[in-house]
């Protein structure tokens, strides 16, 4: 752990709050424009700052896992952005309208007319997050020995399909591997994966591709519209469905109109529905773009399939009409999803992430580019170029930052990557730490003491030690895996 007090103030970096894109008016000059955040705080959460040796004796009782630490112990708290962030007090007051029937809650309607309205689809069925859906959907479509490719992998969502029988194949473009590239869509399908994996295994061992809008895991870089629609045309001439997880849909339609060519003049609530009416079933982890603390759901357009996908979450959730959701969830889910799309909002929410990315960019901090949706991801490969990748050095370097300052971020390399069926560890091309931004939660400030805080820890990098692990969870370790340093 670095005992380096080496202080390089992010006041040196040149840096502004601006919108990347420079807005024009009629008459006027290109020149850029500040923006503020379209909203005002009504009420607040206290949060404390502890001292280093706190800190010193909470992640080695945590285990060097910051999955582990109290979150009482937390400064900044950049773990994830999936039900932290803050809702408006039109959610709040939607918390109040809940219909807590067992059976046909009114809020239950107006979610399903909500997701109809704004993504399409015209079924369906809530689930208590994300997994539940996968974990529905994967028992419904898959059989032992099938293939699923993906743009990379999420690991909730392969760790399902592994359960039902299936192996995950990546389909992502070679650009998603490579932290240097500038690739403005590194979510893209690579169509030559997908023909030869027809060519190996037939199309009817692939009951469908899972296409995740804002590759979490390739650093949060979205997937275009023409890939998509290429996509399309590829499943169609093979009879394959097209799942789409759009746990960062918005911010993804939001890459698409800052970046795809003839897209600019269309609004995100309009690529958001363009993209969902490419794709046949969804599942949705609510918790981050449509800002609700708990909930997701799972959506098709097929009714063979809605119906069988009632059948299973009554063993699994709970009535179709609630999921694993009470009412008000719903309500403020329903709520949540139309503000998500709004452009003022989707500009301030990646302008947030923009901003921290550009600080540690101009300090040198080696970083996943461009700029992704809803974190800021850091090459520990690259920071920490002395710890071999079997000592998980993203890990360490979590751990480190959270030594150093009390910002708690997450391991995204060896760790989360597991083992294969074979029991032995991916070691994945990228081994990242993600400082994650919470959506409408931290303020400018809270952005440049992190900012400070990385390129502290960096200028010490080589007093940080590789770890390895005293306890090892079989399934998704990286929960609750525990740590030492080696020596
Ligand atoms: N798909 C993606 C792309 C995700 O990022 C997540 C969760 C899920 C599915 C599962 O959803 O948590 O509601 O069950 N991601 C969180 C994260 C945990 O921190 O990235 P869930």
């Amino acid at each position: 752990m670095p005992q380096c007090s080496t202080v390089v103030s992010v006041h040196s970096i040149a840096m502004s709050y601006h919108s990347p894109f420079s807005l024009t008016t009629e008459g006027e000059s290109m020149e850029k424009r500040s923006w503020a955040e379209p909203y005002k705080i009504k009420m607040v959460e206290l949060i404390k700052m502890t001292t280093k040796p706190e800190r010193q004796a909470a992640i080695v009782e945590a285990g060097y896992n910051t999955f582990l630490l109290k979150s009482e112990d937390v400064y900044i708290d950049l773990l994830t952005d999936s039900g932290v962030g803050a809702m408006s007090d039109r959610q709040w007051a939607g918390m109040m309208m809940g219909d807590e029937a067992y059976a046909g809650s009114r809020n239950f309607y107006h979610l399903q007319q909500t997701i109809q309205s704004y993504y399409s689809y015209k079924f369906t069925v809530p689930t208590h997050q994300g997994r539940g859906a996968e974990n529905i959907l994967s028992q419904l479509l898959i059989s032992e020995g099938d293939y699923v490719p993906g743009n990379m992998y999420f690991t909730t969502t392969r760790l399902h399909q592994e359960l039902a029988g299936g192996t995950f194949v990546d389909v992502i473009i070679d650009e998603a591997y490579d932290p240097s590239s500038k690739h403005p869509f590194k979510g893209n399908v690579d169509f030559d994966k997908l023909d030869r994996l027809v060519d190996e295994v037939g199309a009817s061992r692939i009951p469908y591709i899972c296409i995740a809008t804002c590759v979490n895991m390739a650093g949060g870089q979205p997937i275009s519209l023409s890939n998509l629609n290429a996509l399309r045309v590829w499943c169609d001439k093979h009879d394959i469905v097209i799942v789409h997880d759009m746990t960062r849909v918005a911010e993804n339609a939001y890459f698409i109109q800052q970046r795809e060519e003839g897209c600019d003049s269309k609004t995100v609530r309009q690529i958001v529905k363009e993209i969902c009416e490419l794709t046949d079933v969804a599942t949705m982890s609510s918790k981050k773009d449509a800002m609700v603390n708990i909930g997701g759901f799972l959506a098709m357009n097929d009714a063979k399939l809605y119906e069988r996908a009632c059948e299973l979450v009554v063993v699994y959730e709970g009535l179709h009409t609630y999921g694993g959701m009470a009412g008000r969830d719903m309500e403020a889910l329903a709520i949540g999803i139309g503000e998500s799309v709004q452009d003022d909002h989707m500009q301030s929410r990646v302008g947030q992430v923009e901003y921290l990315w550009r600080q540690l960019d101009s300090a040198g901090v080696p970083l996943v580019r461009p700029c992704g949706g809803h974190a800021v991801f850091l090459d520990a490969q690259a920071i920490l170029p002395h710890i071999p990748q079997e000592q998980f050095p993203a890990q360490a370097l979590a751990a480190s930052l959270y030594l150093e300052s009390g910002i708690r971020a997450m391991e995204r390399g060896a760790v989360s990557a597991g083992r294969d069926k074979s029991g032995a560890n991916h070691l994945p091309e990228l081994e990242l730490v993600r400082l994650t931004i919470p959506r409408r939660v931290y303020t400018q400030a809270h952005m440049d003491v992190t900012a400070e805080s990385v390129i502290r820890v960096m200028n010490c990098a080589d007093q940080v030690k590789g770890l390895r692990f005293t306890y090892e969870p079989r399934v998704l370790r990286f929960f609750q895996a525990r740590f030492e340093e080696c020596t």
